[in-house]
């Protein structure tokens, strides 16, 4: 399993957010040298399918982030059949529960010792307050996340995937134990995009994140190589 980051090095995961594989390709060998991990996600997997986990795997090692929601049986067997294509990282829904959480881990073990690390999520960022009502979730959002985040570390995950606003709450409840995986990052002076609640890397970092996840703001840039050495280095600063 992947180890955590101590150093700038390693700490960036860059959003190969893409529907081609040609795209993908092109971006990883321009980014690959900077980045921890690639991330790829439901966009290219679902359009290109597991052989563009070889293509990334080639210039990075790879976050997965399928976000994995079903019966245990069911997801075991997924994180089974994902196995042979080695990714370094692989999403789950906490909301899933214990047992599916607990599967997917017992799952990834089948690996050895380079297994994928097992993230949960816990409340998707797109929820607000009225949406987690509409879903039978009374509570505030903060209370939700860390009651899930809660249940999946004891249930096996290796760590979360969190909002900038919910990595300081998650390290104050639940300690060093998670290894914690933040998007939402938007180095100083960039575009917001869709995101409404940022924080830059340095920031986040700082919180508790143990990795940025960063898409647009490197992949749309006129120089995507340039852009990912720059978030690494104000990292070192
Ligand atoms: O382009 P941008 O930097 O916003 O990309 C962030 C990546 O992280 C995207 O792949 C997005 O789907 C993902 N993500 C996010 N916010 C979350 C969870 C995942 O932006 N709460």
């Amino acid at each position: 399993m992947l180890s955590r980051p101590t150093g700038p090095e390693g700490r960036l995961i860059v959003a190969i957010d893409t529907p081609t594989l040609a795209r993908a390709e092109a971006l990883a060998a321009q980014v690959g040298p900077f980045a921890g991990l690639l991330k790829l996600g439901l966009e290219l997997f679902c359009a290109e399918g597991p052989p563009a986990l070889g293509v990334l795997k080639a210039r990075a090692p790879v976050f997965l982030d399928v976000k994995l929601h079903d019966i245990p049986n069911t997801v075991a067997g997924a994180v089974g059949s994902l196995l042979a294509r080695r990714p370094d990282m692989l999403t789950i829904h906490a909301g899933g529960g214990p047992a599916m959480v607990a599967a997917a881990r017992k799952a990834a073990e089948a690996a050895g010792p380079a297994r994928p690390m097992i993230l949960a999520v816990t409340v998707l960022t797109s929820m607000d307050e009225a949406a987690l009502r509409a879903t039978g979730v009374p509570d505030a959002a903060e209370k939700q996340v860390l009651r899930l985040a809660r249940m999946a570390m004891e249930s096996g995950a290796d760590g979360l995937v969190c909002s900038p606003r919910e990595v300081a709450a998650i390290r104050a409840g639940l300690g060093d134990a998670p290894g914690l995986v933040v998007p939402g990052i938007r180095p100083a002076g960039s575009a917001a995009d869709d995101q409404s609640r940022t924080a830059t890397p340095a920031e986040a970092v700082a919180a508790g994140a143990d990795w940025i996840v960063v898409g647009r703001p490197i992949t749309g840039a006129a120089d995507p190589a340039g852009a990912a050495r720059a978030i690494v280095a104000s990292l070192a600063r």
